[in-house]
C-alpha cells in the first residue's frame, strides 16, 4: 500500500511509479483523512509494503500527513519506506517522520529524497524550464532506484538530501512556517475567475466554496494546489504570487 500526499502532482507521479512497479494499491492521504472515526486502521502481512510518498513543506512534512500519521494503526509487520519529493532539499524531514512512527511502534526502514520542480512560489519562482525538464528526466531515473531497492524490500538505505543547517531550517523555521506561513488571508481570485470550481473540487483540505468567487476558509496545508491548478492564473496569494510562473507535473495537465 503506498499512501502519498501531492498538490502539484510530483509525489503523485512518484507514487505512482513505485505502486505500478511494484503492483500496490495507491492510497490518497487526503480521501482516507475524510473517513469516519478517529483511528484509521490498515492490516498488512510480513513482506508487504507501506510506503509513504509527500512532498516536503519548510524542512520538514505537510500537516496533513502528520495528522494522517497521528490517526493510523497498523497491524502486521510491513517493510516501511518514504519518498521525500523536494526542490531542493528535505532538511531533517525523515528523522521528524521516523520519530512520528516510533510513536507508534513502527520506523522506516529506507527513505529517499527525490529533487522535483520547486512548486513554493511564495518565497522563490518556479524553476527555468530547462532546469524543470532536467529535474523530471532525473527524478525518473532516481524513482527506478527505488523501485530496485523497495523490491529487494532493502533497509537501512537512507538516500536523502538534508541540505546545509538541516537544524536550523527544520526545528526554526519550519516552527515558523507553520505559525504565521499558512494564513489563508492573503488569498484572493481576481475578475479572471470563470467559477469552473476546479479550486473548490482540488483542495485536499476542502477548504474552498466558490460563490461568486472562491472563498477560503481558515484550514490549509499550503499545497498549492489552488494557485497552480487555476486554468486561468485568477488565483493569488497577497502581492508575492502576481508576477510568479505557475506548475504542475505534466501527468497533472
Ligand atoms: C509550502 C511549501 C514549502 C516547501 N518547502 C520546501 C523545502 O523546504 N525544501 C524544498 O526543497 N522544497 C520545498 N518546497 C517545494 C516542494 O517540496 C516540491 O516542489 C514538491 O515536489 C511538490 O510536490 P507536489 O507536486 O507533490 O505537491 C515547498 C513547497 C511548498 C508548497
Ligand atoms: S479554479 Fe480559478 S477560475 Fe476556477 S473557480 Fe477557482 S479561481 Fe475561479
Ligand atoms: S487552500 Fe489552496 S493551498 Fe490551501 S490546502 Fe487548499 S488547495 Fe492547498
Amino acid at each position: 500500500m503506498i499512501f502519498y500526499f501531492s498538490g502539484t502532482g510530483n509525489s503523485l507521479f512518484a507514487a505512482r511509479q513505485i505502486a505500478e512497479a511494484q503492483n500496490e494499491q495507491l492510497v490518497s492521504i487526503a480521501e482516507e483523512l475524510q473517513k469516519e472515526g478517529s483511528v484509521l486502521e490498515y492490516e498488512f502481512g510480513g513482506n508487504d509494503l507501506l510506503g509513504f510518498v509527500f512532498p516536503v513543506y519548510a524542512w520538514a512534512l505537510p500537516e496533513i500527513v502528520l495528522d494522517f500519521i497521528s490517526r493510523i494503526k497498523i497491524r502486521g509487520k510491513p517493510y516501511i519506506f518514504s519518498v521525500s519529493t523536494c526542490g531542493d532539499d528535505e532538511g531533517n524531514t525523515t528523522r521528524i517522520l521516523q520519530k512520528e512512527l516510533n510513536r507508534k511502534g513502527l520506523s522506516v526502514d529506507s527513505a529517499f529524497t527525490v529533487i522535483m520542480p520547486n512548486n513554493y512560489i511564495i518565497g522563490f519562482d518556479v524553476d527555468e524550464k530547462e532546469l524543470e525538464s532536467e529535474k523530471l528526466e532525473n527524478a525518473k531515473k532516481k524513482l527506478d532506484s527505488i523501485n530496485s531497492a523497495v523490491s529487494k524490500r532493502q533497509k537501512g538505505v537512507f538516500d536523502i538530501i538534508p541540505g546545509r543547517f538541516s537544524g536550523i531550517k527544520s526545528g526554526i523555521i519550519n516552527p515558523l512556517f507553520n505559525r504565521f506561513g499558512r494564513s489563508t488571508k492573503p488569498f484572493y481570485a481576481t475578475d479572471e475567475c470563470t467559477r469552473c470550481k476546479i479550486c473548490e473540487k482540488i483542495c485536499p483540505v476542502h477548504t474552498i466554496k466558490v460563490k461568486e468567487k472562491p472563498v477560503w476558509g481558515k484550514q490549509c496545508t499550503q499545497c498549492l494546489a489552488c494557485i497552480h491548478r487555476c486554468p486561468v492564473r485568477a488565483i493569488q496569494y497577497g502581492k508575492m504570487t502576481v508576477k510568479k510562473g505557475r506548475y504542475v507535473h505534466p501527468d497533472t495537465r
